[in-house]
């Protein structure tokens, strides 16, 4: 029993351990279109930053990412280093407490290297401040005692860049996002990108896949390279265990299958959002909040990892109250559709706004 419940402990941590080697494994190592795929239009710009600022023996501007989780936006920060050709320190918002510890991390930086902030948005208020100078001119504003009698020393800083990372860029104060010189947006992958970026992995971890395979799991990969390879590494575990080894169409179907994603590439936890939507709150409009009580996600979750796609596939809807599921929705679930739902008839209302 003790060695069990161990073990379920355990499981989900080496998981995610393993998880995170294979991710460091797969990642681009430059801006090339074989290394980096997809995102051309971000690619063709930052091409012409990096060698701008390399010409000119400046820093690069600070640069702000945003976009859904998984779609590189922590691999584009390393290339950036790498194609600059200067070292990258890591760090995250809600990991930076206290003003003295961006202090720490801001007088530590080699000239020149580049500091990444994951989850750039959730970086508390008052280390925001000390971080405005620090993005515009280089120095930090240190305030020595208290009162009447105290003084502010300036202290300058080696020049950096920033690059900044976000799910949420909303939510970052305007001064904040006013100090980036260029904020780009990466998007979820066409299932073409993807499949490329299957490939690529398969090459990487020499996993021979039949391109029927690459294909399909790139299909089922919510637009998303992070679960692509996910899926690829758990089909070629289905293929060696349980085949050849080798990744054929019809062992990329069962084992997706077996992961429970279905054949347009949705995981249990869509189908249960559009299954609580369609059947606990008869098609919607329903708040996330309320939503995501009904399935025990927490609604940040619901609305960074999964709205996206369901959203770009059309089967949900934000309308200002709230969530609301399509007509493709029900279709896929197998269930009727309500006559007159809101955005099918003109009746009721037409198309609702997209927010
Ligand atoms: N453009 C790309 N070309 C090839 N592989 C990619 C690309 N983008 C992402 N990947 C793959 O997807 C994995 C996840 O990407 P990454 O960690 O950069 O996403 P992220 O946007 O930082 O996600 P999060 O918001 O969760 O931090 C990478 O390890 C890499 O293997
Ligand atoms: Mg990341």
């Amino acid at each position: 029993m003790a060695k069990r419940a161990v073990e379920r402990d355990v499981a989900p941590v080496m998981r995610e351990e393993r998880e995170r080697s294979l991710e460091a494994s797969l990642r681009p190592q430059g801006l090339s279109d074989d290394e980096y795929i997809n995102q051309e239009k971000v690619k063709s710009n930052l091409r012409i930053l990096v060698d701008a600022a390399k010409r000119r023996g400046d820093p690069l501007e600070h640069v702000a990412l945003y976009g859904p989780p998984g779609v590189g936006k922590t691999s584009l920060a390393y290339v950036i280093a790498r194609e600059l050709g200067v070292p990258i320190r890591v760090t995250s918002g809600p990991a930076i407490e206290r003003a003295g510890d961006l202090a720490a991390i801001l007088t530590n930086l080699e000239t020149g290297a580049v500091l990444f902030v994951d989850e750039i948005h959730r970086l508390p208020r008052i280390v925001e401040e000390v971080l405005y100078p620090a993005m515009e001119e280089f120095h930090l504003d240190i305030v020595l005692g208290k009162g009447p009698g105290a003084r502010t020393l300036r202290l300058p800083l080696p020049r950096f860049t920033l690059v900044g990372a976000t799910t949420r860029i909303g939510r970052l104060s305007s001064p904040l996002r006013d100090r980036f010189g260029a904020t780009y947006r990466l998007d979820l992958f066409a299932p073409e990108a993807l499949e490329q970026v299957v490939r690529r992995s398969a090459g990487i971890l020499a996993i021979e896949v039949e391109p029927a395979a690459a294909h399909e799991i790139a299909r089922r990969a919510r637009g998303t390279p992070r679960i692509a390879n996910r899926w690829l590494k758990r089909v070629r575990d289905f293929a060696q265990v349980r085949h050849d080894g080798r990744v054929t169409l019809a062992v990329a179907k069962e084992a997706l299958a077996a992961l429970e994603v279905d054949d347009q590439g949705l995981d249990a936890v869509d189908r249960m959002l559009l299954r609580a939507i369609a059947e606990k709150f008869s098609g919607g409009p329903v708040g996330v909040e309320t939503l995501a009580a009904a399935v025990s996600e927490d609604a940040e979750t619901i609305e960074d990892v999964y709205e996206p796609y369901l959203l770009q596939e059309g089967y949900l809807k934000r309308t200002p109250r709230g969530r609301v599921a399509t007509e493709r929705a029900y279709a896929h679930l197998g269930l009727a559709a309500p006559r007159g739902t809101l955005w099918e008839h003109g009746g009721r209302g037409a198309e609702p706004p997209d927010t």
